[in-house]
C-alpha cells in the first residue's frame, strides 16, 4: 500500500516537473520595448488602465508564476500575444478608444477568465465610468498610432483591414 502511494507520489512529482520543464522551454513569456509614451489625463487613469488592461495589451506584462506551467502557459501567452497583436499601449499600435469604451462597456474587456485570478481588474461600475471618460479624454477619439493603413490619421479608408476595423462598431 505505501508502495503504491509512494510510487503515485512519484509520478504526480514526475508529471509536475514535466509541465514546469515544457511550460518554460516552449513558451516564450516576452515583454519587448516601450515605444511609445501615453500622456494620461490623470494618475488614477493610468492606474486603472494598468490594473485592468496592461497585462494583456501592453509590454509590461506581468507574468505570473503560473504563466510558467504548461498547459496553462500556453494558453496565457495565447491571450497576451493576441491581445497585443490587436491592441498595444506600448507600441500605440491601434489605441482606438471607441473599441476599447466599447469593450469595457459590453463587460467583455477585461476578459472575464482574467478576472478570477487579478481581482484588483474587476472594475466597479464607478471605476469603470471613471476608465471610460479617462480613455476618452486621454485619446480623444482620435486613432493615437493607428498603423494599420497607409494613413496614420485612419482618415482615408486606404486598406481592406483599416474598412474593416473601422465597420465593426
Ligand atoms: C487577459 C487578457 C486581456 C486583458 C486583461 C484585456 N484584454 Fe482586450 N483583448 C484580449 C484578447 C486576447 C483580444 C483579442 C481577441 C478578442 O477580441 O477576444 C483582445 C481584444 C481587445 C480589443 C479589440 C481590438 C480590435 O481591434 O478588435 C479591444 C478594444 C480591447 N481588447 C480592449 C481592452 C481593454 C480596454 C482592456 C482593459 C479594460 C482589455 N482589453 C483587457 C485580451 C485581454
Amino acid at each position: 500500500m505505501a508502495k503504491i502511494i509512494l510510487i503515485g507520489l512519484g509520478l504526480a512529482l514526475v508529471v509536475t516537473v514535466l509541465m514546469v520543464v515544457i511550460g518554460n522551454l516552449a513558451v516564450e513569456r516576452t515583454n519587448p520595448p516601450v515605444t511609445h509614451t501615453i500622456n494620461w489625463d490623470s494618475p488614477e487613469t493610468e492606474r486603472l488602465v494598468r490594473a485592468a488592461c496592461f497585462d494583456c495589451h501592453s509590454h509590461e506584462t506581468r507574468w505570473p508564476w503560473y504563466a510558467h506551467v504548461a498547459p496553462v502557459a500556453f494558453l496565457l501567452a495565447d491571450d497576451v500575444s493576441n491581445a497585443r497583436r490587436e491592441m498595444n499601449f506600448s507600441t500605440g499600435y491601434h489605441l482606438d478608444v471607441d473599441e476599447m469604451v466599447e469593450k469595457i462597456e459590453n463587460g467583455e474587456m477585461p476578459l472575464p477568465n482574467y478576472l478570477m485570478l487579478h481581482p484588483e481588474a474587476n472594475l466597479s461600475a464607478e471605476q469603470k465610468a471613471q476608465l471610460i471618460a479617462g480613455l476618452r479624454t486621454t485619446f480623444r477619439g482620435s486613432f493615437q498610432g493607428f498603423r494599420r493603413g497607409s494613413d496614420p490619421q485612419g482618415a482615408t479608408g486606404e486598406g481592406s483591414e483599416q474598412g474593416e476595423a473601422e465597420g465593426d462598431d
